[in-house]
């Protein structure tokens, strides 16, 4: 077993060097492109904003990611984190333990020989202080290892709005505690701030066009000097940081001049149809029990979201497609079903759209969903072409009466025919199902195709 350094002593005798975070990140990307593995796996489409990120990211320049809702700009965020968790796991990274800023015991050790490190600043001023004091012996200088950046602790989200104060990202000197502790050296004193948190990890500012123009400045002056001076305070803190952060397109204008200058801008554009309903089925497959929604009814619901979008007001993102299917999961999870229904498709696509509609307008919206929503047989009919439909009808009425309710049993135990085996060849071409019986699946498109978009009889 690997043996960790305690201490700073111990730490001063290892080969553990200053390692600047974008340089931690690129190791990591390096790695997995190596081995042909996705970067972000859970992201789906994307590849070349996917890779163009982490370019960036590995210059050691911050990220805008410009887009509009939904598109996943806060996910992509949220997997470079993922992504220097990875790097943490591989090479252990340590910390400082009882530095505000979770300060690289490699900074204190250069520091200590006299010698230089890349990064350029001096050591933060409350580790300065601690190694004055400890003299020639830093036995008591405990260490920590950063397994995990979590918030707070190499990571920091800052949420964009005109609230947010520039003490908040820079930090402050608490003057109350500075007259009860009475030590401006003593850690308490120093409350971190945004970047502070961040050091040595992530930063990611949502909606960075909402934050006012001094909060703006505040975090790029950090970002591009690797200091940051707290509030009421004289000191300067060295940090290290990866920036990301987001804009809406129509907060774009509010940018000020240096963050549109400093930031390098990647614009996350919508997916295609295939990627948007992988999108809809992993969001609706992440709750339980699970209901399997059937691919074509998938498809319908974000052939209509997208059939709509051009609609400026409705703002139909990815997540109107979300929506969709997670209402039609409710839908069929209420009444106790594994497979989603046409009528709980048609449920959650219309729910989802109405649900984005004012008030006044949601009449002649339901009338555009209406308009472009297709005929179910037709459709039915056009995507599972070469599989004959009408005549597994006529055999399961024949074989189960005119009354029997479409089911995976009822399939099953029809005479086994061609048009049968071409649905079950079709299933496991198109249906990642998992345990889901194609005969269930099957089921629910034989039960549309027979009523029609009118039989079903769910919506008036
Ligand atoms: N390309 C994609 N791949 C996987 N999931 C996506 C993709 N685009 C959007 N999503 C999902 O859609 C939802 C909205 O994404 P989010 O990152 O919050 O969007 P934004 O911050 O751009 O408004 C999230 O659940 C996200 O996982
Ligand atoms: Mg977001
Ligand atoms: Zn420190």
């Amino acid at each position: 077993m690997e043996i960790h350094p305690a201490t700073l002593e111990q730490f001063s005798a290892t080969e553990h060097r200053f390692v600047p975070v974008r340089d931690l990140l690129a190791a990591v990307v390096r790695r997995k492109l190596r081995a042909g593995q996705d970067l972000f796996p859970d992201i789906f489409g994307l590849s070349f904003e996917k890779r163009r990120i982490v370019e960036v990211l590995a210059t050691g320049r911050g990220v805008i990611l410009t887009g509009r809702y939904g598109v996943a700009k806060t996910d992509l965020a949220k997997h470079v984190l993922t992504l220097l968790n990875e790097a943490c796991a591989a090479s252990p990274l340590f910390a400082v333990e009882r530095c505000p800023i979770q300060e690289d015991p490699a900074i204190l050790a250069a520091h200590r020989a006299g010698k230089k490190t890349g990064c350029q600043a001096a050591p933060c001023p409350i580790c300065t202080h601690m190694l004055d004091d400890a003299r020639d012996d830093c036995s008591h200088i405990v260490l920590t290892r950063l397994s995990r950046l979590e918030e707070g602790r190499g990571f920091a989200r800052v949420q964009g709005g005109g609230d947010v104060l520039p003490e908040e990202i820079v930090g402050t000197y608490n003057l109350l505690k500075l007259a009860q502790i009475g030590d401006p050296f003593d850690p308490r004193v120093f409350e971190p701030g945004k970047i502070g948190q961040a050091n040595r990890g992530l930063l990611f500012v949502d909606e960075i066009g909402k934050l006012p123009e001094t909060a703006q400045h505040a975090l790029i002056q950090a970002g591009q000097e690797g200091i940051v001076t707290p509030s009421k305070s004289r000191q300067t803190f060295p940090v290290d940081f990866l920036l990301v952060a987001t804009t809406n397109p129509r907060d774009e204008e509010y940018l000020c001049g240096a963050v549109r200058d400093r930031l390098v801008s990647i614009s996350i554009p919508l997916v295609g149809l295939e990627d948007e309903m992988r999108i809809a089925a992993k969001e609706a497959a992440k709750l339980k029990p699970q209901v399997y929604i059937p691919q074509l009814f998938l498809r319908l619901m974000v052939e209509t979201v997208r059939a709509l979008r051009a609609d400026e007001p409705l703002e139909l993102g990815p997540r109107a497609s979300i929506n969709a299917a997670l209402i039609a999961r409710s839908s069929a999870m209420l009444e106790g079903r594994r497979v989603a229904s046409f009528c709980d498709a048609k449920e959650g696509m219309y729910t989802a759209i109405l649900g984005k509609a004012f008030f006044e307008d949601k009449a002649d919206v339901e009338r555009r969903i209406d308009g472009v929503f297709p005929d179910i047989g037709a459709y039915l009919k056009r995507h599972l072409a070469g599989i004959d439909l009408a005549e597994i009808v006529i055999v399961f009425r024949q074989t189960h009466g005119p009354r029997a309710i479409w089911s995976a049993a009822g399939l099953r135990s029809l005479p086994a025919s061609a048009a049968a085996d071409a649905c079950a060849a079709w299933c496991r071409a198109h249906e990642p199902a998992g345990r889901t019986s194609c005969a269930a699946i099957m089921a629910e498109y034989l039960a549309a195709y027979e009523k029609g978009s009118e039989g079903c009889g769910c919506r008036g």
